[in-house]
């Protein structure tokens, strides 16, 4: 199986739109196992497409660990009002972890690898990981939701960090 790459902050694919999976055929599943083993190989707990290149709408997590789960042009149907703060990283910030708000609740709609569409309501933990997974969709990275002071501060130290 070959290695798939971590790309990190500054590359631009972490910016662009994602495309629609137009077929959800047997590369897509591999791709999904690919996706995983890279995940766990870095200490992640989500990824997204464009995380190692490829600029597709579609991502994986394991949040409980053991049971990993594969989203493919998924949509958020609802996200909740009512919003919580909690810590979060990312694989392509490495190093970089703040409080971000998101919504507490949501209901996401999307396919598996094995091109079954699923509807999944998620709370908590779930719910977080699931938003800031969409956001890489979108061309969003969490430091984006931060604060601007707080956002050019981390960012400051990281690149120092990634300097040295
Ligand atoms: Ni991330």
């Amino acid at each position: 199986m070959v290695d798939m790459d971590i790309v990190v902050l500054g590359d631009e694919i972490l910016r662009q739109k994602a495309q629609n999976i137009a077929d959800i055929d047997t590369n897509i599943k591999a791709l999904s196992q690919q996706m995983l083993e890279t995940m766990y190989r870095g200490k992640g707990i989500g990824l997204a497409a464009p995380q190692v290149g490829l600029s597709l709408r579609m991502f994986v997590l394991d949040v409980e660990e053991g049971s990993p789960l594969v989203f493919i042009n998924p949509s958020l149907l609802e996200t909740s009002e009512e919003l919580e703060d909690f810590e979060e990283g990312c694989l392509s910030i490495p190093g970089v972890y703040a409080k971000v708000a998101r919504s507490a609740e949501i209901r996401i709609q999307a396919w598996n690898e094995r091109g079954r569409p699923f509807t999944m309501e998620a709370e908590g933990f779930l719910a977080r990981v699931i938003q800031h997974e969409m956001d890489h969709l979108n061309g969003v990275l969490f430091t984006d939701r931060l604060p601007e002071i707080i956002r050019a501060k981390l960012l400051k130290q990281y690149e120092k960090r990634m300097r040295a």
